[in-house]
């Protein structure tokens, strides 16, 4: 086992174009319908909310498993585990590391690179889909107290604008602030401890999820952008 193939698994499993297969099983090339992307949004508003529930799942997971593998078999020496992982570390497959932050930095090069994966999968001709299932998927093994903080947030700003894509950036913008939060908020700031690595990555998965939304931005502007409306009542 080699180090360096975290990443790469990281990359191949996260560029399984899930949206695609999923609308194709259906007959639908999903990338011609509604907005032509290949993530979950688009599964469900083309397909169906049963279709769009299951990619997001499948997405999410793709950043989940190869980042939470990262964080199981990168250790920095003197880690607390509730696992032994004596056999694993005999046959090479545990890399105990002397620093702290050498570890985390390949933890979130193993996440980072699952979302490029998804961005920029070589299968639909490096055109994938806006990695924002898949950063949450990162983020659930990376940073899980993060998470519920991100998702009330992402949920908030839908109801009240109704847009997908509206959420998804305001979601993934405020990601760096609440990073830096958790961080001060249990003292490592102050004291140094404080994990460096994550709010990079931070910053870095939240210009690249606003990067991948410009499109969206460019309809908002138009004011073309497509809105999940509420449900009217029936009257009878
Ligand atoms: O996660 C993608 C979402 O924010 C926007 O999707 O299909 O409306 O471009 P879509």
């Amino acid at each position: 086992m080699q180090l360096w193939l975290c990443p790469l698994l990281a990359f191949l499993l996260g560029s399984i174009p899930f949206g695609l297969f999923i609308a194709r099983m259906k007959g639908i090339d999903i990338r011609q319908h509604g907005s032509g992307n290949i993530g979950a949004t688009n599964v469900l508003r083309v397909v169906g909310k049963k279709h769009g529930i299951t990619c997001l799942i499948l997405d999410a997971l793709k950043g989940f498993i190869p980042t939470l593998l990262a964080i199981t078999l990168i250790r920095f020496e003197g880690q607390n585990t509730a696992f032994t992982f004596h056999g694993l570390l005999d046959q090479g497959y545990v890399f105990p590391l002397a620093d702290q932050w050498k570890a985390q930095t390949l933890h979130v090069v193993a996440g980072l690179c699952s979302i490029l994966g998804h961005n920029y999968s070589p299968w639909v001709g490096f055109k994938g889909g806006k990695g924002i299932a898949t950063s949450a998927g990162v983020l659930i093994a990376l940073a899980p107290l993060v998470v519920p903080v991100l998702i009330v947030a992402w949920l908030l700003i839908f109801l009240i604008s109704r847009y997908v894509s509206v959420a998804s950036i305001g979601a993934a913008a405020l990601l760096p602030f609440v990073v830096i939060y958790g961080s001060w908020r249990h003292g490592k700031l102050a004291s140094g401890e404080w994990n460096k690595p994550l709010f990079i990555f931070s910053v870095v998965i939240a210009v690249l999820a606003i990067w991948k939304h410009r499109t969206n931005i460019k309809r908002l502007m138009e004011g073309t952008e497509s809105r999940f409306e509420r449900k009217k009542k029936a009257v009878s």
